[in-house]
């Protein structure tokens, strides 16, 4: 029988849900069940992402520990979900993943793992240590250059979240990096060969058009003394890994890439490669950054990223619980 794995993004664990993701998981539904109908095994994951500095700090301000903001944050997505029978007892979806599971970390370790051992295209190391300079915007849960920020007013001051308008955080630490810059060819290819790799043809040309600027290597790790609710760097416990990497990996760990419970329970080579449904806003990430960690890591790429628009707030800007 033929098989079908649909995903929308893992939301933040940090604070409530709103009507943006509720939208991405309404359309993922839709096109699970059509594929049911058609006689088609599927799979349709849905989820929350719980580490990171923004829930690390939403907890500190709710008084909270970390994991208790996200069981509360995780039980009102849920309740959410069912009243809409997005669930799994209404025919929704199949699993509700989790990033603090224990079988995510053993995955996330192991992807680490392997794409540490791997060479790049032009045969270095995929990853590598170094030192990360600059502004970091954790409501975004990321690097801004000198385009994604606005300068403060007054000199001195930390510049301001284009998205956000909140200062970011200035970063100077010892860091792991994932040599992105050796992927450039190797995506705008994947791109050339599969038209359809990220859809809408609007969000395939800027996807284009940014990898063919340039890539930037990618800080992929965080010291464990700034960010420690997360998954620890395998075999350098001063490091956690960064959110984006634990994030991803959540695709294949769901479904039992390196960790057997998973596997036993659902099976990654019967299911994998997914579609991933998501929003403009995390557009790069699934578009590039994925592909190429999957390609350090050997893993067969996915189906393909379809991105949708925004739901915007009635001042305009898009709706978002980081902006509350
Ligand atoms: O980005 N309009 O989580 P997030 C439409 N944890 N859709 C919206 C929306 C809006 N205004 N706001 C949110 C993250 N969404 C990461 C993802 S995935 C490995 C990690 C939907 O809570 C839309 O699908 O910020 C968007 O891409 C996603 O929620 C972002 O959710
Ligand atoms: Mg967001």
């Amino acid at each position: 029988m033929k098989t079908f794995y649909v995903t929308t993004p893992i939301y933040y664990a940090n604070s409530l849900p709103h009507l943006g993701h509720l939208y991405t998981t309404v359309v993922a539904d839709c096109v699970a069940r059509h594929r049911r109908q058609r006689g088609c095994e599927t799979y349709f994951l849905t989820g929350t992402d719980e580490h990171g500095i923004n829930v690390q700090r939403a907890a500190a301000r709710e008084g909270r520990a970390p994991k208790e903001q996200v069981d509360y944050v995780v039980g009102e997505l849920k309740k959410m979900f069912a009243a809409y029978r997005l669930d799994a007892e209404g025919g929704g979806y199949d699993i509700f993943m989790r990033t603090t599971e224990p079988f995510h970390y053993e995955g996330v370790a192991n992807l680490w793992r392997k794409i540490a051992a791997a060479k790049t295209p032009t045969g270095r190391e995929a990853i590598y240590k170094g030192f990360y300079e600059g502004w970091f915007c954790a409501p975004c849960a990321t690097f801004k250059t000198e385009e994604e920020y606005v300068r403060a007013e007054r000199e001195g001051d930390a510049p301001l979240c284009a998205i956000h308008e909140a200062p970011l955080d200035r970063v100077s630490e010892e860091s792991y990096f994932f040599r992105l810059s050796d992927y450039g060819d190797a995506l705008l290819a994947l791109y050339e060969s599969r038209p359809d790799f990220v859809r809408p043809e609007a969000r395939r040309n800027e996807v284009v058009s940014f990898v063919s600027r340039g890539l930037q290597d990618l800080s992929v790790s965080r010291l464990k003394s700034s960010v420690s609710w997360a998954i620890p760097v395998p075999d350098d416990t001063a490091h956690t890994i960064y959110i984006w990497l634990d994030a991803l990996t959540n695709y294949v760990t769901a479904i039992g890439w390196g960790n057997e419970e998973r596997e036993r329970a659902v099976g990654f080579e019967k299911f994998w490669p997914a579609l991933h449904l998501l929003a403009k806003d995390i557009l790069r990430q699934h578009a590039i950054y994925w592909p190429a960690f999957l390609m350090a890591a050997g893993i067969e790429l996915p189906v393909g990223v379809f991105s949708h628009g925004l739901w915007l707030d009635p001042e305009g800007r898009k709706m978002s619980k980081t902006l509350r």
